[in-house]
């Protein structure tokens, strides 16, 4: 769909207006295309107190070929930054006026145990922000704070929560913050995480919390153990298999639900690129566009009623022979009106198609073991099932189940090294979103730190990153692709 205000803005006329008037700017945002480089520019690496993760800043930074250089607001961790090879240069404050040179921000807090050590994130922001380019992305790493030996320690790793959404929101330009919490032991997992916040791919995901568990599990409210050997979760879970970054789905099967047009579309063309071979699913009445998006890419097409008794041992059936890798329930529906003029049948439709489906087809696939070990699960949640929406009670029912469903899960699916994750988007330009009222939809745009709506792609790319094989202790989450709303936040 088209978002008329951003394109305007962004041209000579319409900047000069909208800056005079104090309107919103919104950048065009700088997405992943497969014909520009990936990762290129400037890394600033700030670090805390005994910086723990630094090995796994060091193999990334080589792995996706930047630059990198240290800032030297916590002095005592720049001669371990050189040994592990990252203290390529030296970040001058006095280069903090110019701005654009910098591509990326990365600050390692994971050694900070108490308040009193919070100080170097300010000298390392402060000094660096405003040098960070249009579409730069920062990225802070902790220790999740429930695995933390002492309160103080969990109290200092809570902060860095407060700290990250709010450089989201200050810092504009369509930089995206997010803030990475890794347990021990699962550093050799943070590659394919920093990746993805690192990259275009994350254009419209701001302001989220992640958490890496060791040993292919992540979930919600993994006590795990304190920071402390105990903390190795997972053991005798499937180990990542060997992958290709380039096309890290290859020899994947991935079934994606609502693959016909809007998200659903983007998911099926996302996953095939990344080297999957796609199995489409949607209404048999949405037969034709099914077709033609997954011949484009050499997919499956299964016309099912996903709701329909039936649909899970019928689609059991059809994936039978070769099992299946990546599971996507996007498919849903809207069906708004007020508690007191909602009717039964659409109450019912929306947790049907929206909620139960997901569990009965999940279910099916389980018990016959044609989700494979060390599989993935992602929901298709929404903000509205965070935050609760007008007119919406079905839908945002639908999906803060949906949003149980993972958490629930997740410590169930461990043991196979199956992960289940869901993103919740906010606004997306689709056709869900394009019968929306004007004024309903212009507000949906703007409420959020970049100041406009995400495309299918935000989602889809989101996908991608938790389908991934490196993505194995990301479990539990719940990923919000909403730009940083301000709705639900
Ligand atoms: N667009 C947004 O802003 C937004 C925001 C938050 C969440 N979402 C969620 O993202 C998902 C995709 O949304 P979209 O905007 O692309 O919607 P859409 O209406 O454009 O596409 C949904 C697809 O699901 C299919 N579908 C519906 N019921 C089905 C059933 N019973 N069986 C099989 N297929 C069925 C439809 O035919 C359609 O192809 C939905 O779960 C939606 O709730 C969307």
């Amino acid at each position: 769909m088209n978002d008329s205000y951003l394109n305007f803005v962004n041209s000579p006329l319409g900047a000069r207006l909208a800056r005079s008037l104090g309107w919103p700017l919104p950048e065009v945002l700088r997405r992943y295309r497969a014909d520009r480089p990936e990762f290129d520019g400037l890394v600033a690496i700030g670090a805390g107190r005994e910086p723990r993760l630094l090995d796994a800043l060091a193999n990334l930074v080589a792995s996706i070929g930047v630059t990198s250089v240290a800032h030297e607001s916590a002095g005592l961790w720049v001669p371990l930054a050189t040994r592990h090879g990252l203290m390529t240069g030296r970040f001058e404050p006095a280069e903090a006026g110019s701005p654009g040179k910098l591509a990326a921000l990365l600050f390692d807090a994971s050694g900070i145990e108490d308040s009193s050590q919070l100080a170097p994130l300010h000298g390392f922001f402060h000094d660096t922000l405003r040098s960070l380019g249009k579409c730069g992305r920062i990225v802070v790493l902790g220790r999740p704070p429930e695995s933390c030996a002492s309160p103080r320690q969990w109290t200092a790793q809570r902060a860095l929560e407060g700290l990250t959404r709010s450089l989201g929101k200050e810092a504009r330009r369509a930089i995206t913050a997010n803030l990475v919490y890794v347990a021990q032991g699962a550093e050799s997992g943070l590659e394919a995480t920093l990746r993805f916040f690192l990259s275009p791919r994350s254009a419209y995901v701001s302001g989220q919390v992640v958490r890496i568990a060791a040993g292919g599990f992540g979930g919600h409210g993994d006590a795990g153990g304190p920071d402390s050997p105990n903390d190795a979760a997972g053991a005798g879970v499937p180990t990542t298999p060997a992958f290709d970054w380039s096309q890290p789905l290859a020899g994947r099967r991935a079934v994606v639900t609502g693959a016909a047009r809007g998200i659903g579309a983007a998911i099926a063309s996302v996953l095939a690129a990344e080297g999957a071979h796609v199995i489409g699913i949607d209404m048999p009445s949405a037969r034709d566009a099914l077709d033609a998006t997954l011949r484009q890419l050499n997919g499956t097409a299964l016309a099912f009623d996903i709701a329909a008794p039936e649909a899970p041992a019928q689609i059991a059936a059809a994936l039978d022979e070769q099992g299946v890798d990546i599971v996507v329930h996007n498919a849903g529906i809207t069906k708004d009106k007020t508690i007191a003029k909602m009717t039964d049948a659409m109450w019912q439709s929306v947790i049907d198609i929206n909620l139960s489906a997901q569990e009965r087809i999940d279910d099916a696939l389980l018990a016959a073991g044609i989700l494979r070990d060390g599989g993935r699960i992602i929901g298709v949640s929404s903000i509205s099932g965070i935050a609760g929406n007008l007119g919406q009670t079905n839908y945002a029912t639908s999906k803060a189940g949906v949003i149980g469903r993972v958490q629930s899960m997740a410590p169930h699916l461990r043991a196979r090294g199956i992960t289940i994750n869901a993103v919740a988007p906010g606004f997306i330009e689709t056709q869900m979103t394009a019968r929306m009222p004007l004024t309903l939809r212009e507000a949906g745009r703007r409420m959020n730190s970049m100041s406009q709506g995400g495309q299918p792609v935000d989602v889809a790319q989101t996908i991608a990153w938790l389908a991934h094989p490196g993505a194995a202790g990301v479990s539990g989450q719940i990923v919000r692709v909403c730009g940083q709303s301000l709705i639900g936040a």
